[in-house]
């Protein structure tokens, strides 16, 4: 039986959906060198967690522990693109360790950073059709899997198509309409627009701004007030978990002020950049959804529906779409594309 598994390979993190959007993951989009020295420490011995590949007679850290252990780590995409096909088909084949079966077969749907060479997306898609036995080593227990697998179709696109197209499934749209995405990830801020259901690279594009340009501003700030030292990344986990106050030093500092002062301003960025964007259009191009995903989202997401209503882009608070889940709905998006690809 063909299995289908949408990927998307995010600048911090690559997420799987398989199994009906059922089964859903995601480990940091880093590799990195074997660093031998902890072996057999963790405490954790998830395959997840421990994950070592070997390629090309070469072994190498993927995921958390690339993140936690190597000594020399790469993000696998950065500034709004994917940087190598090699070092994205070693993450891809990684995660897909996670999930296969000896003997599986499949039909992948893989979206990369939107402003990803083509030449590169081709190269992907090479690589990644066709038998692969895939081999790994679980650097916790020291467990070895040895597994052949086989792609029978693999697409590659631009990342915010997942979330478009599972929109339109979500909403029963029988043809195709015209959309922008605002896709809000850690470091960059991707735009696809789509017309008459075709990508417009033109009125594409990405942006700087992103979750830790909110990080950077409110640790600069908080850095003022108290004179610490306050690294942005530290102040993630208090994003994720919405909390409008830091610990610093056994004292409590409230964020929520700076917090909505710059998620507005930054929020605004993100719209002017879509008026431009979308003037590219062709003059009979209706835009009638903005979809507003990644998890940038979670904190942005209000704030960018206000703005379209107060820059007259929308009419109703409706026609801004924030999906359920705005971290996945791409890979979940690429699920349905590969499901779609059977006949
Ligand atoms: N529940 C949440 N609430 C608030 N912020 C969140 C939440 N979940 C994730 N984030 C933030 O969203 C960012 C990650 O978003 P996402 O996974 O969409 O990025 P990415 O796809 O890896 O990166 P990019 O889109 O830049 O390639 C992180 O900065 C994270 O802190
Ligand atoms: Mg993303």
């Amino acid at each position: 039986m063909v299995k289908f598994i949408g990927l998307d390979l995010g600048t911090s993190t690559l997420k799987v959906s398989t199994d009906n959007m059922a089964k859903l993951f995601k480990i940091p989009s880093i590799i990195g060198d074997v660093n031998e020295g902890w072996t057999g420490m963790a405490m954790d011995k998830s395959w997840i967690n421990n994950l070592i590949l070997e390629q090309g007679g070469r072994e190498y850290f993927v995921g958390e522990l690339a993140r936690t252990q190597s000594e020399i780590k790469r993000p696998i995409a950065s500034e709004g693109k994917m940087k190598s096909a090699e070092e994205a088909f070693i993450a891809i084949k990684s995660a897909l360790s996670l999930v296969a079966e000896d003997g599986d077969e499949y039909i992948l749907c893989a979206g990369v950073p939107v402003a990803t060479p083509q030449g590169e997306m081709k190269e992907l898609s090479r690589l990644l059709k066709g038998d692969h036995e895939i081999k790994i080593r679980n650097d916790a227990t020291s467990e070895k899997k040895d597994l052949s697998v086989s792609a029978k179709k693999c697409l590659v696109i631009p990342e915010p198509y997942g979330t478009y197209y599972k929109t339109l499934k979500d909403r029963g749209e029988e043809s195709a309409i015209d959309a922008v995405m605002i896709d809000i990830g850690h470091g960059s801020t991707d735009f696809l627009s789509m017309y008459q259901g075709h990508p417009m690279r033109t009125a594409s594009g990405s942006l700087n701004e992103a979750v830790d340009t909110l990080t950077s501003r409110i640790a600069k700030k908080l850095q003022d007030q108290t004179g610490r030292i306050i690294r942005p990344f530290d102040l993630m986990k208090s994003i994720e978990l919405g909390r409008d106050d830091v610990m610093l030093g056994g004292e409590r500092f409230s964020i929520k002020e700076v917090k909505e002062y710059y998620a507005e301003q930054i929020a605004r960025i993100m719209v002017d950049e879509t008026e431009r964007l979308i003037s590219t259009l062709p003059p009979d191009a209706y835009v009638e959804l903005y979809i507003c995903c990644g998890g940038g989202a979670y904190t942005f997401g209000e704030f960018i529906r206000n703005a379209l209503a107060e820059m007259k882009m929308i009419a109703n608070p409706e026609e801004c779409v924030i999906p359920e889940d705005p971290v996945m709905s791409n890979a979940m998006g690429f699920e349905l594309v590969a499901q779609s690809r059977i006949e």
